[in-house]
């Protein structure tokens, strides 16, 4: 038995977010390198026919059969394509550019986001960590598995913030805070960068705020907040260096984020001081005509790319339709040399071209199927969150007992979530069944019964028989996967709860009057609220990945501790939604009386608040204290915490800083993180936590989307979730 063996770490602190750095503020070196690359994006363009150029911003999908793509490249008709992953087929397309006349390299591009060959976690997983440098691992060993097959962009990192869990798309994401969000997001872009690819940050903006939580739907979002709230985790990635960002499928405030001018180039390109390419999303450009703001496919083309939208991904609409918009007037010649500009300029950057001046692009050298299997599995082990553990019901220990396992997930040794390329070899996984068994030893100690007839629950294989193994255990173990097909894009959902089939059974179980310890496989935040109230413990283990049955087993038994925190608020109801820490306060602040904020018919908490997850120890917080009471608009001060693990056994802790400005000319949130650092602590030890807080960070923005950073009484919240109690308090001066 390997049970009592636990690890921990004390954890690096999360460095801050950087300026931008605008051209004149890169060194020396840097500038005079890209002076280079603009001279020689110059010189080529002004060798480019109109139909050379257009290629350029021609982005396909791959397609069957090939040849006329081919064709099409030779010709310097096609200047990126999308979709293709194997070498060899890589390689056509590169011969195909080399015997073009202008001998332009190709963008290889794909959605490789989470896995390539080996799974890793969902996103969602990664962020629920809060270690951006686990994500950061991540995204290099996955880059560095795709890297070998030729591609050289990955479609990554998805960066929208969403507050809404009917929308299947916050699986990709990292939640719906925007500081945690930023973290993650430069960091992945990093490792990305580290693995060989260019990244793409998508997708600007506003995509996860669908109204009703239906995938592709517009959003109203006004400009103060997008900026305090959309736009931070693509300036993150724009000051990382991302080479390109994907623009959102849906409208903002009544425009398509397609022909958002204002979005595009002033905002991403203007005032962010985004320098790389902007692609549309799949056949975006094209459905600009469903969206009713152009009439064809011509209108669509000239509408894309006078609001910015250089590249168009397989939208057909620039190929066919862009040289006559030129030719009519209807587009300058100015905008499409614009958008080419920014294609070479990547391209450049990128060191495709072999007289790139930064170098020529390195692949860096494969790795090894088993490192990448350990990135996985350090990812998976620490994004579990446990949010309820009543009695120490977990973890399994001898002194558990007999256990149950339950349920046909435990079988599994597929990722239930959407897995990334298609049609590539799977590795091999082991199943929490056998993960487990190695764990307990002593197969008398481990029942099993599948119940269902398929992992993710659709349907009962043998409710009768798992009630009855139940009956003969001490603990039971059930483990319910998500409905395979409700995440990810296009899988918005209008009800939260465990379906039917999965509550059944946890009702019969729960009628044992044994403990239950319910571990959650989801994409999303799920409405718990009846299924926490029948379970002595419950384990979210997100989409875990290759490496994440064994994690499960590892966290269960207690080898390593739950660390993991939410990212998402879990509501009680779906009629709750949106809801978040983060909320603005209202002129009656909930009391339980009628005419406060809240619901005739339901609590006005969520069930689970963002930021919340327990471990098997406990942690106590003492000893705030803040360098100084006050500072200037330019002043930071230092915030210093005691954590201490007052429990029996190693943990981790994400010790968690929030704000809250008291009185703002606008309602400022009820609080907002502004800090965070896990930290790895043994039985009886104490540490003191230190953030430094700046008041640039406490920068908000106004009607316009101008930063404010407004004097006044800002109070401080420091714990383990957003409902943190130990608070102090400092003010900015100023006039
Ligand atoms: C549509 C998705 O919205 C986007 O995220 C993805 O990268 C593209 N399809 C390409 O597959």
């Amino acid at each position: 038995m390997r049970f009592g063996l636990f690890l921990f770490t004390v954890l690096a602190s999360l460095a801050p977010l950087t300026a931008h750095s605008t051209p004149s503020s890169r060194p020396a070196p840097a500038r005079a390198i890209e002076a280079e690359i603009e001279a020689k994006v110059s010189a080529l363009l002004g060798q480019m026919t109109l139909e050379e150029k257009i290629g350029q911003l021609n982005f396909p999908s791959y397609a069957f059969p090939r040849e006329p793509q081919i064709e099409a490249v030779k010709k310097g008709r096609i200047g990126a394509v999308l979709n293709v992953a194997h070498p060899d087929h890589v390689r056509l397309f590169e011969e195909a550019a080399q015997a073009s006349r202008l001998k332009i390299p190709m963008l290889y591009a794909i959605d490789s986001i989470y896995s390539f060959h080996v799974a890793f976690p969902t996103p969602i997983a990664w962020a629920a960590t809060w270690r951006p440098e686990l994500a950061e691992r991540a995204a290099e060993a996955i880059a560095r598995e795709t890297a070998q097959v030729g591609v050289n962009l990955t479609f990554a990192p998805m960066i929208d913030i969403s507050r809404d869990p009917r929308w299947g798309r916050v699986i990709e994401g990292a939640g719906e805070d925007p500081y945690l969000a930023s973290a993650f997001s430069a960091a992945r872009v990093r490792g990305y960068h580290k693995g060989g690819l260019a990244t793409s940050a998508k997708h600007f903006v506003g995509y996860g705020a669908p109204e009703g939580g239906r995938d592709y739907n517009g959003a109203q979002i006004s400009m103060a907040e997008l900026f305090d709230r959309y736009i931070p985790p693509f300036q993150a990635a724009v000051e990382a260096g991302t080479e390109t960002v994907m623009a959102s499928f849906n409208t903002v405030n009544g425009v398509p984020v397609t022909a958002n001018r204002l979005l595009i180039t002033d905002v991403l390109k203007g005032r962010l001081g985004f320098e790389g390419l902007v692609m549309s999303d799949f056949a975006a450009i094209k459905e600009l005509v469903n969206h009713g703001v152009a009439g064809d496919l011509s209108e669509a083309a000239a509408k894309a790319i006078r609001a910015g939208i250089d590249l168009d991904m397989e939208g057909k609409a620039y190929d066919t339709h862009l040289a006559e918009n030129v030719q009519a007037g209807r587009v300058p010649m100015a905008d499409i040399d614009a958008a080419v500009r920014r294609v070479l300029r990547v391209k450049y950057r990128m060191g495709l071209f072999p007289d790139s001046p930064g170098g020529v692009r390195k692949v860096p050298p494969p790795i090894a199927e088993a490192a990448v299997r350990k990135t996985a599995r350090s990812v998976a082990r620490e994004s579990f969150v446990l949010l309820k553990n009543n009695g120490a019901t977990l973890p399994i220990t001898p002194q558990s007992g007999t256990v149950a396992l339950i349920g046909a997930a435990a079988l599994s040794t597929n990722d239930h979530s959407w897995y990334g390329p298609a049609g590539l070899e799977k590795p091999v996984t082991e199943s929490l069944r056998d993960a487990l068994q190695a764990r307990i030893g002593n197969p008398q100690k481990l029942l099993f019964a599948e119940a269902f007839a398929d992992p993710c629950g659709q349907a009962f294989a043998d409710k009768d028989k798992a009630v009855e193994t139940a009956k003969s255990a001490d603990l039971i173990v059930l483990v319910l996967a998500e409905d395979c097909a409700v995440s990810g894009e296009g899988a918005s959902r209008a009800d939260l709860r465990l379906s039917g089939v999965h509550t059944e059974m946890l009702d019969a179980l729960a009628k044992v009057g044994k403990p239950i310890a319910l571990v959650l496989e989801t994409g999303r935040p799920l409405t718990l609220t009846a299924a926490s109230e029948k379970v002595a413990a419950l384990l979210v283990a997100w989409h875990p990945g290759t490496e994440g049955r064994t994690a499960l087993a590892e966290v269960l038994t207690g080898e390593f501790a739950p660390s993991g925190k939410l990212p998402m608020t879990f509501p009680r109801s779906v009629g709750q939604v949106p809801i978040s820490y983060n909320d603005l306060p209202t002129s009656r602040p909930s009391t339980g009386d009628r005419f406060t904020t809240g619901y005739v018919d339901e609590k006005p908490t969520p069930l689970y608040p963002f930021g919340h997850g327990l471990s098997y120890t406990t942690f106590r917080y003492s000893g705030l204290k803040i360098s100084a009471p006050e500072m200037g608009r330019d002043g930071q001060v230092e915030i210093r915490v005691d954590v201490q693990n007052t429990g029996s056994r190693g943990g981790q802790e994400v010790v968690q800083l929030y704000t809250r400005q008291l009185v703002a000319s606008r309602s400022r949130p009820l609080r907002e993180l502004k800090g965070f650092k896990k930290v790895g602590l043994a039985p009886g030890e104490k540490e003191t936590v230190r953030f430094t807080l700046k008041a640039s960070d406490l920068v908000y923005h106004d009607d316009q989307g101008k930063p404010v950073i407004e004097p006044g009484r800002f109070k401080v919240f420091v714990g383990g979730s957003s409902t943190a109690e130990l608070e102090g308090a400092f003010q900015i001066s100023g006039p």
